[in-house]
């Protein structure tokens, strides 16, 4: 008899035992999914929107993948929206001079995290169809960037052409101005060598080179040939000096940056007022090409395009010395009005 009452106790105890330990895993159950599905704030949550995104600039160089994207027109209206992208007037300008090394300026600069592209040489300021089109048509062609960053734009017939210094001044008055200069007879030389280049692939015919710079009647340096007549920097940088101070302007040596590039772009930096990111690990010298070339990561690199450092025809070395000696006053006349001087003839 004791013995069955002993049984039917421990039956109990079982079962009250059981039924408190469901309870507990059944509380812990329900609370662990309230606190799931409920945040602890939910008002909150819902009404304070997050903070705007604060990129540093270290990590701006891996979102370069969305902004490449963003460029090719790939990106949605939501994704510009969520990363607060929006399309900036150039902050500073490549304004020439042709055949100076205007394209592998503003590619090496693009390595800056600060910078960003115009891609296309868009020929705002220079062309009158263009301009009339206005200064919003001239924004949407810019590339997307974040707030904080700078667009660059290059376009290197705006250093030579009468209209463009009082066009932009309109626009932005303190804006960044960028020449890169190339010792005057070689980039006549090279001027004439991209010319020719155009004639050939048109199975046209050309004029030497020394037919051109020479006037046959006077034996003299011929002004009025284009490709002498750019190289005149003193001449045309005088009209911009109408409207901007000299120190809105930033001389880069076009030379130096086929040879030395990483000089040249931290000058360049510390001109934008841009904290100097751009190293020797983004350049690389590549021999078959005989440039440098652009590193942006592990995994993107690139050389500028093969019409950039073709080989020049051999100039006859005595219009190669007139033509030096024609410079050379012009040249002075520039080194003493932007205070850089360089071992030009
Ligand atoms: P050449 O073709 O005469 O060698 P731009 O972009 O203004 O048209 O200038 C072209 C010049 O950029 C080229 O002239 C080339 O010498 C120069 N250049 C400078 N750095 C370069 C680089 N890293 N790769 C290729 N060309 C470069």
């Amino acid at each position: 008899m004791l013995f069955k009452q002993q049984a039917l106790l421990r039956q109990k105890l079982f079962v009250l035992g059981s039924l408190a330990i469901g309870s507990v895993l059944y509380l812990v159950a329900r609370v662990g999914t309230l606190d799931r599905l409920q945040p602890i704030c939910p008002i909150e949550g819902r009404l304070i929107p997050p903070e705007p995104e604060k990129i540093p600039l270290r990590t701006l160089q891996f979102k370069r993948g969305l902004l490449h994207e963003l460029r090719k027109g790939n990106a949605t209206k939501e994704q510009i929206h969520l990363h607060n992208l929006v399309q900036q007037l150039p902050r500073a300008i490549i304004i020439g001079v042709r055949k100076g090394g205007t394209r592998a300026l503003l590619e090496m600069l693009n390595l800056h995290p600060a910078v960003v592209k115009a891609s296309q040489e868009i020929h705002f300021f220079d062309n009158d169809q263009n301009y009339a089109r206005g200064i919003d048509w001239y924004r949407g062609k810019m590339p997307f960037s974040f707030p904080h960053q700078i667009t660059i734009e290059k376009s290197p017939a705006y250093f030579i052409t009468e209209e463009v210094p009082e066009r932009i001044f309109k626009m932005n008055s303190s804006i960044k101005l960028l020449i890169i200069v190339r010792e005057p007879t070689t980039r006549a030389v090279s001027d004439y060598t991209q010319v020719l280049e155009g004639k050939e692939r048109k199975n046209k015919t050309y004029h030497k080179f020394e037919k051109l710079a020479i006037d046959t009647n006077t034996c003299e340096v011929n002004t009025k040939y284009k490709a002498v007549r750019t190289s005149i920097y003193t001449k045309h940088l005088e009209r911009w000096l109408k409207y901007f101070p000299v120190e809105q302007f930033h001389i880069v040596d076009g030379d130096r940056l086929i040879m030395d590039p990483l000089q040249e772009l931290q000058l360049v930096e510390r001109f934008l007022n841009l904290p100097s990111r751009i190293s020797q690990y983004n350049l690389y010298f590549n021999a078959t090409r005989g440039f440098y070339c652009l590193r942006f990561n592990i995994i993107f690199n690139k050389c500028l395009a093969g019409s950039k450092g073709r080989i020049h025809p051999e100039v006859d070395p005595s219009v190669v010395t007139k033509l030096q000696k024609f410079f050379h006053p012009f040249n002075q006349k520039f080194y003493q009005i932007t205070g850089r001087t360089f071992n030009w003839p």
